[in-house]
């Protein structure tokens, strides 16, 4: 493998010096981008696009072609997970994803099983490690996965859901049925992301974008503790480095020192909470992540690079800040000002940095 040549991103995760604040955008390959839509166009929908090694490759690298970005995060989706256990992915044209076959009753639950990651999701790592072929070390790839509890609730719920009603349900009721879920899942999430390390991801991203609609204690028990259990048996050394670990659990602010001490080496976090705050409560423990909120990037270059001022000033001199959006990028945005944004990022950062 050809050395990195920007390795900023994961210097910043483990708070190491740097020159500038590097910077990544959720979703960052997508539908506001129109080489994109073409793309998707070629594989015809958005799983044979994932299922693709070589289309996946080819959209991971588009938004690096267009911007200066820190890091390319492998072009995939959490649920390819529950699609591997047999759940039955698909695409709903403007309705997001959905399984033909929800997991909602004893019987379901019980029966299901650890997918061998390495055949019924190779296709994964076929593209992880054909994104690193095509990287030739530019930058550092991130590879990914949903937690445990998210999974669980389009797994429960059979899609997205406003208020989590089954999921919730049946973690009140039958919280022993909800265990074995979240524990065959944990698993799988462990080999799971092993295995794109071993493929050649450089750091990962635990996507927890529902632990936010939990209650404080069920948090713990359900999200929080499933998350510890995977980072502690993940492989922490690739490559002759430390292979860094991101939790981002969207609407997480007021669990941070608890996300903190699960061993994670960063915390992303959504736009509702202070950086500044963050920082002081985490100390020097881990780095973060965040938090521009996504919705913003349909202002003008101006207004943006404003809010970019503001969000490097919360988080003030020193290292260990990774910019990136509070969610993912919506399909609106126009790409001009994504642009405007990564370069704000890298200029406005830098006296941030000088010792
Ligand atoms: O960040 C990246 O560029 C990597 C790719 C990536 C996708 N999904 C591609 C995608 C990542 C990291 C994800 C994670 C993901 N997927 C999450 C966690 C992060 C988050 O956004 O909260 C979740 C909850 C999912 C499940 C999922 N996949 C949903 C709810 C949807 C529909 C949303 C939508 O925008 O339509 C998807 C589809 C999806 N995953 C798209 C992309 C680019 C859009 C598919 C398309 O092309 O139509």
């Amino acid at each position: 493998m050809p050395p990195l040549q920007n390795d900023t991103f994961l210097r910043a995760l483990l708070r190491q010096p740097t020159e500038y604040t590097p910077i990544w955008m959720m979703r960052q390959a997508g539908r506001y981008l129109p080489e994109y839509r073409a793309t998707r166009a070629r594989a015809g929908h958005f799983l044979a696009l994932c299922k693709s090694p070589e289309l996946a490759t080819e959209v991971t690298l588009q938004p690096l072609e267009r911007f200066p970005l820190d890091a390319a995060i492998l072009f995939s989706d959490i649920l390819t997970i529950p699609d591997a256990m047999g759940l039955g992915l698909y695409f709903a044209e403007g309705e997001g994803p959905k399984f033909e076959r929800p997991v909602r009753d004893e019987k379901a639950i019980l029966a299901l099983s650890k997918p061998d990651v390495g055949t019924e999701l190779a296709y994964v790592m076929d593209a992880v490690s054909s994104i690193r072929r095509a990287l030739q070390g530019r930058v550092p790839l991130i590879g990914f996965s949903g937690s445990p509890w998210t999974l669980a609730c389009y797994m429960v719920e059979g899609g997205g859901s406003d208020d989590f009603r089954r999921v919730k349900t049946l973690a009140y009721d039958r919280p022993d049925l909800m265990h074995h879920l979240l524990s065959v899942t944990a698993d799988t999430v462990t080999d799971y992301l092993n295995a794109q390390i071993a493929a050649g991801a450089q750091a990962v991203q635990i996507f927890d974008t529902w632990g936010g609609a939990l209650g404080h204690a069920a948090y713990r028990e359900f999200s929080l503790s499933y998350m510890q259990r995977i980072i502690s048996g993940l492989t922490r050394e690739a490559e002759g480095r430390h292979v860094p670990v991101i939790v981002f659990t969207k609407n997480g602010g007021q669990w941070i020192e608890d996300i903190a001490a699960i061993g994670c080496d960063a915390i992303g976090l959504d736009w509702t909470t202070d950086l500044a705050v963050a920082k002081q409560k985490v100390g020097d423990k881990v780095a973060l992540q965040g938090n521009f909120d996504p919705v913003a990037l349909h202002a003008q270059p101006a207004a943006i690079e404003r809010e970019v001022a503001r969000i490097l000033a919360s988080y003030g001199q020193g290292h260990g800040h990774v910019f990136n959006l509070g969610h993912g990028i919506g399909q609106t945005v126009p790409p001009e000002h994504a642009a405007a944004l990564v370069e704000a990022v890298h200029r406005l950062s830098r006296p941030y940095h000088a010792v």
